[in-house]
This record gives structure tokens, C-alpha cells and sequence, in this order.
């Protein structure tokens, strides 16, 4: 199938191409984020294939099914940047990856933790800078901590498993609950997963009931000095509020991999620019926040099951007119 590639980066090109042999699709990357601006690059391919901050809102479906766009395939897991309902109308069909290695996220999520837990960053610049003071570098052990995991899906359950070899408490909060959780973590109700977790980590996706679920009226029930890590969606957090409840010491670690307006800064190297998103330089500049770039999945094995499954979206769509990692909801 003809396939145009959006926001492709040198590390997307390589594990398509290194996958894309036994498939044989014809694939054109293209380097920046689908938009308004850039939907007429997607004239005359059948195939579209994005990733976590591409706008595929209703005016740019209605625009790629113009230009003969039949499937939607994003490299990702999550999928709130596609407006379905809209890809719906237009009769073009859109698949994800449900799972391409949750270990790459726990993993990534586990390493926020022990960064901040043990300020390793800061170890790194002293000792570039021939620093060898240790004092202002005292962390604290995960086995004295009550850790909350928010969503025990796929992610959730891993970021469990790997957080059990610590010996801390974790307490888990989920809608549906799952067995395979209780041998590791115990389900408690919302009330008490804020009262008692000294560190909470977001796993649940983004949907119009957890947008901002940690805000002006939920973060005050949290314990005071909490250590946030947030690897799932930006918005799930009311940025604003977090640097009001940063300020106040109530939120006393953040690390976050994801941010709410994320989708105009980050994957560019924006160095040499002048800031202009007062709410990012403002979480910036904390000695106690910790933000990197939606890199949580960047692994080798991620990016080979990510390319395997996206690609084989694409073939299968192409066999039948189905795809069995289509988004229905
Ligand atoms: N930073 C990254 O690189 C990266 C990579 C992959 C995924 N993600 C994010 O991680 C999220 C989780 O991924 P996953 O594969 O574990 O998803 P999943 O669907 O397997 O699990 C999500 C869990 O959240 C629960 N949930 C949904 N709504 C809830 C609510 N209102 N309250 C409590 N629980 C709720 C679900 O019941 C489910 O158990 C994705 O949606 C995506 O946003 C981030």
C-alpha cells in the first residue's frame, strides 16, 4: 500500500524500513506533524500513518478523505488525537497499536522515580562540572514509600511487577480491577489512594472523565509533599494548578513525560529559541520537576513492535477491508 509516514523521525524511518521487507509497502516520510497546514502532503496515498501529536481533528479528516485516504494507522497506543466519530463519517478506518511493549513505559517510569527519589541529574551536572560535593544530594528508598498506581491496564500492571522488586506498599486504583494486580498491589477506593500514596503514577488514558483529573479540587486531598509522575497524557493534569500547588509545597516532586500543550514543543529542538509557553519555562525552572519529551516508549523493542503491528494494520486492511486493531469506540 502507498503509505505516507507524518512527524517521522530518523529512528521511525530506520525500524519501518528495517520491518517493512516481508510487507513490501510503498512508504513516503514525511518530517512534519499532520495539520491543516500540511494534509495536502497526504494527497493520493491510501494510507496515513501518525503518531501521539499529529491534529487529526474533523476539518483534516474531512480534507485526508478528500485527497483518497482510506485508513488511519497511529504508531501509538493512545488515540485522543483522532476525532473517530469524524474518521467515521468519512468512511476511513483507523488502528493503533494497543501493545507494543509496556515494559518500555514502566520501565521509563520507574527510572522518573528513581531520578528524582535519588537526584542522579543533579549528581550528573556536579560531577561534570568537577563538583564532587554530595551535600543537597540525600534521596529516600522506595521501600519507605506508599506508591499509587492510577489505571492497571497493560502499563499500569507492568509498572507494578517492576516496582514489587522495591518492597514498597503500592496501592492501585482502577475502574475495572484486575486479579493478576492483587499478587503484587491492593485496590483501595479513590479517597483512600489519595490519602496514602505518597507517590501517585498516572497509567489511565486520556478521555473526557480523567481529562485534568488532577486539579483544583483533587489535589488538595493528596498528601502533602506527593511526588507526581505523569507518563501518560499532559492533560491529565491542569497544568496550571500544578505549578500553583508546586509553589505551596503540597506537590513536592513532579516528573513528567508528557505535557499538556505538548504538541507544539515537543520532538524539535527549540534551543535556540526564545520561550514562549510561560507555563513550560515556569515548570522548568523548579529544582524539583523533572520533564522530558514523550519518550517513554523510545526503546529498541518498542520501535520494532511498533513498526511490525503498524505495518501489518496497513497489509491486513489492505487483504480484507478490516483491521483487527481497529478503534471502534
Ligand atoms: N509516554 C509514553 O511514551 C506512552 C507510551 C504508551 C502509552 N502511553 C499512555 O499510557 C496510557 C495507558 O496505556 P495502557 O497500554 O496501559 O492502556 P490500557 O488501556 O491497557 O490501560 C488503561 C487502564 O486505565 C483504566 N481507566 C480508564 N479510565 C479510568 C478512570 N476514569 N479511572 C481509573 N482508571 C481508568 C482502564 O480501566 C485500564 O485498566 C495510554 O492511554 C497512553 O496515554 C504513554
Amino acid at each position: 500500500m502507498k503509505i505516507a509516514v507524518f512527524s517521522s523521525k530518523p529512528y521511525d524511518r530506520h525500524s519501518l524500513e528495517q520491518c517493512n521487507t516481508p510487507f513490501g509497502h510503498e512508504l513516503t516520510f514525511f518530517e512534519p506533524r499532520l495539520s491543516p497546514e500540511t494534509v495536502a502532503l497526504a494527497r493520493g496515498f491510501p494510507g496515513l500513518c501518525i503518531f501521539v501529536n499529529d491534529a487529526c481533528n474533523a476539518a483534516v479528516i474531512a480534507d485526508l478523505a478528500q485527497h483518497g485516504v482510506r485508513i488511519i494507522a497511529t504508531r501509538s497506543a493512545g488515540y485522543n488525537q483522532i476525532d473517530l466519530a469524524a474518521a467515521k463519517r468519512h468512511n476511513i478506518l483507523v488502528a493503533r497499536v494497543p501493545a507494543y511493549s509496556p515494559n518500555a513505559v514502566s520501565e521509563f517510569t520507574v527510572a522518573l522515580m528513581l531520578t528524582l527519589g535519588r537526584k542522579t541529574h543533579k549528581a550528573y551536572n556536579r560531577s561534570r562540572e568537577f563538583n564532587f560535593e554530595i551535600a543537597g544530594l540525600e534521596g529516600f528508598e522506595l521501600r519507605d514509600k506508599t506508591i499509587g498506581v492510577f489505571g492497571t491496564g497493560k502499563i499500569g500492571q507492568m509498572v507494578i511487577k517492576n516496582l514489587s522488586g522495591f518492597g514498597c506498599r503500592i496501592l492501585a486504583y482502577d475502574k475495572f480491577p484486575n486479579e493478576a494486580v492483587k499478587q503484587y498491589a491492593t485496590y483501595v477506593d479513590g479517597p483512600t489512594f489519595a490519602r496514602e500514596a505518597d507517590i501517585i503514577t498516572l497509567h489511565c488514558p486520556l478521555t473526557p472523565e480523567t481529562r485534568h483529573i488532577l486539579n483544583e479540587e483533587t489535589l488538595p486531598y493528596l498528601k502533602d509533599g506527593v511526588f507526581i509522575v505523569n507518563t501518560s497524557r499532559g492533560v491529565l493534569l491542569d497544568t496550571a494548578k500544578t505549578i500553583h500547588f508546586l509553589k505551596s509545597g503540597k506537590i513536592g516532586l513532579l516528573a513528567i513525560d508528557v505535557y499538556e500543550e505538548e504538541a507544539d514543543y515537543f520532538y524539535r529542538d527549540l534551543s535556540d529559541k526564545v520561550p514562549t509557553n510561560d507555563e513550560l519555562a515556569r515548570l522548568l525552572t523548579f529544582p524539583n520537576v523533572l520533564v522530558t519529551s514523550h519518550m517513554a516508549f523510545l526503546t529498541d523493542h518498542a520501535l520494532r513492535n511498533i513498526a511490525e503491528i503498524t505495518l501489518g494494520n496497513f497489509a491486513e486492511f489492505e487483504r480484507t477491508g478490516q483491521c483487527s486493531n481497529q478503534i471502534t469506540e
